[in-house]
């Protein structure tokens, strides 16, 4: 079977017959999946979109004034392009490229920024970031700022998340700069409860994705013989999200199967958390040494300037 199998049907398919399974992050997002996240955000328990807003909020003066104004803005993973606006508002950059995985989402969300920002030269691309990002030729070449909000990077094991880092430097000249948002290592309950949370808008993020990878491989998961674990791995530095089976079960496609044991996992995502100093040393690792750091007053979340 596996002759005929995409890339991403091969990657799936490779991870699930892995011991333990996993299924890379990435496949959270289908369209419930991306709506799930966007309700998680919004969650009492969900602490990061909201302290990296307000430390955006309280800061705005001072981080406006260390970008400085027309440059050009990268947004890597823009989503909805919500963080964008509060930023172009801040900065009033000379032109916008959003990138994200998916080129309709993106259209939708981008005609919303077209509105609120006429003047603003806006182009998008559609790519998958854990590949090699090829700019479009009409970007202005000068003083880019790459825009990673969200924490996203913590998505990424040390690795990747340096490989990740390097190519976000290669994408801006020396007077480019790097403007991301990173969460910080803190109480275990508090980070247990923000990836567990109390209405179980988490357990369904988390057991949406058998549902799309149904779709995707033609599986047959059934989402009811499944349960979402979240917890706070101290060694590791990590949330990890996992999805238990609750029997002993079978999950077919076409032309493979594989068995489960009751307790069984399926790794699902890896939520690193940072502290400053060594988030400071990735990115001094990755080309980007002169660091500027704002942070909450619980020292929660940072938001990071980065130069070469
Ligand atoms: C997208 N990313 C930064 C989220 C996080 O916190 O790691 C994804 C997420 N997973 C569960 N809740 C939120």
């Amino acid at each position: 079977m596996t002759k005929n199998l995409t890339p991403e049907q091969l990657e799936i398919v490779a991870g699930l017959m892995q011991t333990p399974a996993t299924v890379s992050p990435k496949y959270f997002y289908d369209a419930k999946g991306s709506a799930l996240f966007e309700d998680i955000t919004l969650l009492p328990e969900y602490y990061p979109t909201r302290t990296e807003q307000a430390i955006m909020a309280a800061h705005a003066p001072a981080i406006a004034q260390a970008i400085g104004n027309q440059c050009t803005v990268i947004e890597l993973g823009a989503g909805n392009c919500q963080k964008a606006r509060s930023l172009c508002e801040l900065i009033q950059p000379l032109a916008y490229l959003a990138v994200d995985i998916s080129e309709a989402f993106l259209q939708q969300a981008v005609a919303s920024m077209r509105e609120a920002f006429p003047s603003l030269a806006i182009h998008v691309l559609a790519f998958d970031l854990t590949a090699d990002i090829a700019l479009p030729t009409t970007l202005p070449a000068q003083r880019r700022l790459v825009f990673y909000p969200g924490s996203s990077i913590g998505n990424f094991d040390p690795p990747h998340a340096l490989a990740l880092l390097s190519r976000m430097r290669g994408l801006m000249n020396e007077d480019g700069a790097l403007l991301i948002g990173v969460d910080l290592v803190k109480d275990t309950a508090v980070l247990n409860a923000a990836y567990d949370d109390a209405a179980g808008t988490t357990a369904a993020f988390n057991l949406n994705l058998l549902d799309h990878l149904n779709r995707l491989i033609g599986s047959d998961f059934d989402v009811t013989q499944w349960q979402h674990l979240a917890f706070f791995n101290a060694e590791q530095s990590r949330i990890e999200m996992h999805l238990e089976a609750r029997v002993d079960l079978v999950v077919r496609w076409p032309g493979a199967a594989r068995s489960f044991s009751r307790g069984e996992r399926i790794h699902t995502e890896s939520s690193y958390k940072y502290r400053v100093d060594d988030f400071v040393d990735l990115l001094r690792c990755a080309g980007l040494p002169h660091a500027q750091v704002w942070t909450d007053e619980k020292g929660w979340f940072a938001v990071v300037l980065a130069r070469p």
